[in-house]
């Protein structure tokens, strides 16, 4: 496989043929719902390593520090299980080296990105570090990838099930071998599988930092959402809920869309019509490029009282409906989150696996953490939680 050292194409027909491709193995629900098994084992190790990171430096026993580094390895583990059919470590005692430069490169590339997109070209060849730093990334995320579908392609061949479909998917498949079976140019394949991991890792771990903050400060409705998990998979359970079976307990439905409301991760995104359009009483031109900032709409008093509380009952018929498209923390249309389906399913077994394990308690005495933007929203500072055994 040659190496590749520009991200996927993201227009035209080369976009569009991937796009079709890849939404009926991520987006259909029962799609989504088979990367279940493979997940479970992800969530497993992460209430592993948080049993085991507790209590390292000052403070309480149970305090585990920075949660959202903590999920951010979760994030990856899962994302490259689900893709590669791989298990890096991320959440092994011992990270290997080629997957920390990984985990470093992705966390560096939304900052690097930011940077270089406020400065004008020409003052790259003044100030170069930041262009060289955001290729720097690039280049170590695309050599990471390549190594792994370079493996996931030799054991394919090796197999030779060249004629298995999607619809043969076994628990152990992953996405890497069905987009080999389409034939597609390698480079694509490379481009496509880094960009999902990249976009699999900070989107899902920032959001379960949040969910467990607010929950965290919120004992009751903690209690409410343990007590619906409890009595849906069992006291204690450990073994595999299907994907089915969560995606139908209502609070943990309203608790994920609620944080995703009040900290949506990606908080704009923008479009450039090819057309003219007309919206309200304004004509857009084409090719303006409009931007919608999520994270104002889903605060917006208007449509959500309170705006700034967390109050997941709103999704659950406490007062009059919110407009629909008042939260679009994926998107909307044909560009909307190809990940959502397994974003969702990815929150909803990492929140039930925890809060069957522990009462999630904020760190004693921390003042409230605001999200900041880089490129995606993020807690200005650390997050701190207590993780105490049921
Ligand atoms: C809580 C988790 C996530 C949130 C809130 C989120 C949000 C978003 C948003 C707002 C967009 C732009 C949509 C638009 O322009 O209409 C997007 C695009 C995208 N997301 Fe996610 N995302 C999440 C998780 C994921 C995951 C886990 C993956 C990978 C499996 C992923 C892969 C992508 C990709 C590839 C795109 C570009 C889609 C395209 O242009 O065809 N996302 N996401």
């Amino acid at each position: 496989m040659r190496p590749l050292s520009a991200p996927p194409h993201r227009e035209g027909e080369e976009w569009q043929r991937l796009r079709s491709l890849l939404a009926p193995l991520l987006l259909r629900p029962q799609a989504a719902a088979r990367y279940a098994g493979t997940l479970h084992g992800v969530v497993r190790d992460l209430v592993r390593r948080l049993r085991r990171q507790r209590g390292l430096g000052a403070g309480p026993p149970s305090l585990v520090r920075d949660v959202a580094g903590e999920f951010y390895k979760f994030g990856l583990e899962g994302i490259a299980a689900v893709l590669l059919g791989s298990r890096l470590g991320c959440l092994e005692a011992e990270v290997p080296p080629d997957t920390e430069t990984f985990i470093r490169a992705v966390g560096s590339v939304f900052v690097s990105t930011l940077l270089t997109m406020a400065m004008p070209s020409w003052l790259h060849r003044v100030v170069p570090g930041p262009w060289n730093r955001l290729c720097r990334d690039w280049d170590q995320m695309f050599a990471f990838a390549q190594q792994h579908v370079e493996q996931r392609e030799a054991e394919v061949a090796m197999r030779n099930q060249s004629e298995k479909s999607e619809e043969d998917m076994g628990p152990g498949a992953h996405l890497t071998y069905f987009l080999l079976q389409k034939e597609l140019p390698a480079a694509s394949i490379l481009g496509n599988v880094t960009e999902l991991l990249l976009a699999g890792v900070d989107t899902v771990s920032n959001t379960l930092s949040w969910a467990l903050y607010e929950l965290s400060r919120h004992p009751e409705i903690q209690t409410a959402l343990h007590a619906e998990i409890t009595a849906a998979l069992g006291p204690g359970s450990s073994t595999q809920p299907s994907a089915t079976a969560l995606s139908q307990l209502p609070l943990l439905k309203a608790v994920v869309k609620e944080v995703l409301r009040l900290y949506p991760v990606v908080p704009g995104n923008s479009r450039v019509p090819d057309r003219d359009i007309c919206v309200g009483e304004y004509i857009i031109p084409k090719n303006t490029l409009v931007t919608l900032c999520h994270y104002a709409t889903s605060r917006d008093p208007a449509q959500f009282p309170e705006p700034n509380s967390f109050r997941p009952a709103r999704w659950l018929g406490e007062g009059p409906a919110p407009h629909p498209f008042a939260s679009l923390p994926f998107g909307f249309g044909k560009r909307s989150c190809v990940g959502r389906r397994l974003a969702e399913l990815e929150l909803q077994m990492a929140l039930a696996q925890i809060l069957i394990h522990f009462e999630v308690q904020p760190e004693p005495g921390s003042a409230p953490v605001r999200p900041m933007t880089r490129t995606v929203l993020v807690p200005e500072r650390s997050i701190n939680l207590q993780f105490v055994d049921r």
